[in-house]
C-alpha cells in the first residue's frame, strides 16, 4: 500500500509539513538537530513514501540520513523519520528505514546511530550504545541514542564524539 520514492526537490514542502505535524516546532531543538545544521542529507538516502491512488496519491511518509562520524568511525545518523499520522502503524516507517538502510549498506555505509525510542528500532535491528561510550553535541537521554551496525564490528571502533561528517574532515571544524 505504500510506494517508496527518491526524495526529490519539489517533495520539499510537503516533507516539511509533515516534520512540523509530527515533531512540532521542538524539532530544531533537539541535539540530532546540531548534525543536520549545516550538514547535507546523503542525496541517495532521501525517501518519501505515497499512499492512495489517481487524485487521492499523496506523500504520506519521509526518511532521510546524514553523514557523520561516530566517536571516529564514518557512518549515518537515521532521521528525522515521519508518518502521517492516519497511516501509522501500517509498516510504512519499518519499510523506509529497510529501504535505506538496505541502500546504505550497499553504498559501504557500515554503522548508523539514531536518537529514539528503543522498542520501535529494535525491530530494524537497533540497540542502545553503552553509557559513556558516544558523545552527542547536545543533551540526549542515553536509553535513546541507538545504534546499529551495517559491516558485523563497525561499532567496536566506535568512541567519542559523534560530529558531522565535514568537521571531521576538516582541519579547523570550528570555521
Ligand atoms: C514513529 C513513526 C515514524 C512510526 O511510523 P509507522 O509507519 O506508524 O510505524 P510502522 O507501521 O512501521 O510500525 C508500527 C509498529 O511500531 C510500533 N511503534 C510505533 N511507534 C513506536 C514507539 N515510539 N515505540 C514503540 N513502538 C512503536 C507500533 O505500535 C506498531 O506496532 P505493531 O506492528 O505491533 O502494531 C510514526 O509514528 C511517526 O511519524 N511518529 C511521529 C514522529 C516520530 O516520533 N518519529 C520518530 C522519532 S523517534
Amino acid at each position: 500500500m505504500f510506494e517508496i520514492e527518491a526524495e526529490r526537490p519539489e517533495h520539499g514542502p510537503a516533507i516539511e509539513a509533515l516534520l512540523d505535524l509530527s515533531f512540532g516546532p521542538g524539532r530544531y531543538a533537539k541535539a540530532a538537530q546540531r548534525l543536520r545544521e549545516g550538514n547535507t542529507a546523503v542525496p541517495e538516502l532521501c525517501y518519501v513514501a505515497f499512499a492512495g491512488e489517481g487524485a487521492e496519491r499523496r506523500m504520506v511518509g519521509a526518511l532521510s540520513f546524514w553523514p557523520v562520524v561516530i566517536g571516529g568511525v564514518p557512518g549515518l545518523m537515521l532521521g528525522p523519520l515521519a508518518v502521517e499520522p492516519q497511516l501509522r502503524g501500517k509498516g510504512c516507517g519499518i519499510r523506509l528505514m529497510e529501504k535505506g538502510l538496505a541502500d546504505a549498506k550497499k553504498l559501504g555505509y557500515r554503522l548508523v546511530i539514531l536518537v529514539g525510542d528503543a522498542p520501535y528500532y529494535a525491530r530494524v535491528g537497533f540497540g542502545p550504545v553503552p553509557p559513556g561510550r558516544l558523545t552527542m553535541p547536545g543533551p540526549v537521554d542515553p536509553a535513546r541514542l541507538l545504534y546499529r551496525e551495517l559491516d558485523i564490528g563497525a561499532f567496536g571502533q566506535a568512541k567519542g564524539p559523534i560530529v558531522k561528517a565535514r568537521d571531521a574532515a576538516s582541519p579547523h571544524p570550528e570555521r
